[in-house]
């Protein structure tokens, strides 16, 4: 039977992908440390509240459901790495240690990794490649980094099927609020519940930006890939470099009322400038046919209709 676990279940990807890959397994378990659920699951989809960090709770959680495919969502942010370095290393490094551990003793499952463009840092090319070199500027970025080796640790000693997804900045309906990151999301939730939004950020710095429901169908690409096409096993995804203003632009040509604003916050400002632009996706591209479907008009398009859709139901 095919089960599939993932960890940091409650959180914003994780509720979005038991709609996914429902269709693909019998069973989904999702298992956070959270109370419950941040959005919607499908109907195969059951929630296990525990810690990542327990590991006699893991043990028992992948006896209890011999998981065949983990997807490994559970993590610190950004912020939150930052605000708590101790908490944001156990639940990274230590968390994913114990996770692939226990995936060890049972049954090798194939494991799948949320990683991030933040995984680099320093002076960055205009184009980032896989090659580039990674010096991540943050702790959060560090332990993605080295999650990243870990799994290719795994994968080359002791035959873990582990794979690697380094995502750019998600356009998702639950992104994180504190996080810099979230500015476009935010941008469109905003703007369609409230009317107005106040950009943080420059006007004119070139954003990474993927649409979830890119992130969603990558995640069962890479997933789906036989292992005999992957040359490698962590890739970088890309789909549009846009600007905050051109985000502004788009939200504008749809909602012509909304009021949006530019006040540059030089902390928000200067950690956006500092993460790259432009991405070199063509690894998974060659390896596991990968193309993003959501330029920013067709992101804007979907979000915004969805955000209306959701909205108009909360006000009934
Ligand atoms: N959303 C993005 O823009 C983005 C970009 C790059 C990478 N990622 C990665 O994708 C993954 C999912 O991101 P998201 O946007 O859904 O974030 P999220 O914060 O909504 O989800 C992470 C979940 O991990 C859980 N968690 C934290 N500590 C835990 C512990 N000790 N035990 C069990 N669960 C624990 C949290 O409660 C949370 O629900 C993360 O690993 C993130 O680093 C996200």
């Amino acid at each position: 039977m095919a089960v599939c676990l993932i960890t940091g279940g409650a959180g914003n990807l994780a509720c979005q992908l038991t709609w996914t890959l429902a269709p693909r397994f019998e069973r989904l378990v999702l298992f956070d440390v959270a109370p419950a659920p941040i959005g919607a699951v499908s109907a195969n989809a059951t929630f296990e509240r525990g810690d990542l960090l327990d590991v006699q709770q893991l043990e028992e959680l992948f006896k209890r459901h011999q998981p065949t495919t983990v997807i490994h969502l559970a993590s610190l942010l950004s912020g939150s790495c930052e605000q708590n370095r101790k908490l944001g290393w156990q639940v990274n490094m230590d968390g994913t240690f114990s996770l692939f551990e226990t995936a060890l003793r049972h049954g090798r499952p194939t494991v799948l990794f949320a990683s991030t463009i933040a995984a680099f840092g320093g002076v960055l090319p205009e184009v980032l490649t896989d090659e580039t070199p990674q010096w991540p500027d943050g702790l959060y970025g560090v332990t993605k980094m080295a999650i990243e080796r870990l799994g290719v640790y795994y994968h080359r000693q002791h035959g873990l099927d582990f794979r690697c997804l380094r995502l750019p900045i998600t356009v998702s309906r639950h992104a994180p609020a504190g996080a810099a990151s979230a500015l476009a999301s935010h941008a469109f939730i905003e703007a369609v519940r409230s009317g107005q939004f106040t950009f943080r950020s420059r006007p004119d710095t070139k954003l990474a930006l993927i649409y979830v429901r890119d992130v969603l169908r990558a995640f069962a690409g890479l997933l789906g890939a036989p292992a005999s096409q992957l040359a490698q096993r962590v890739y970088n995804l890309s789909a549009m470099t846009v600007t905050p203003q051109e985000i502004a632009d788009a939200i504008q040509h749809r909602l012509p009322k909304a009021a949006l604003r530019f006040e540059p916050d030089e902390t928000v400002a200067a950690l956006l400038a500092s993460w790259p632009g432009v991405i070199d996706d063509r690894a998974a591209r060659r390896d596991w046919s990968w193309c993003s479907e959501f330029d920013l008009a067709r992101t804007a398009d979907d979000f915004i209709g969805a955000l209306r859709q959701e909205f108009a139901r909360i006000a009934n």
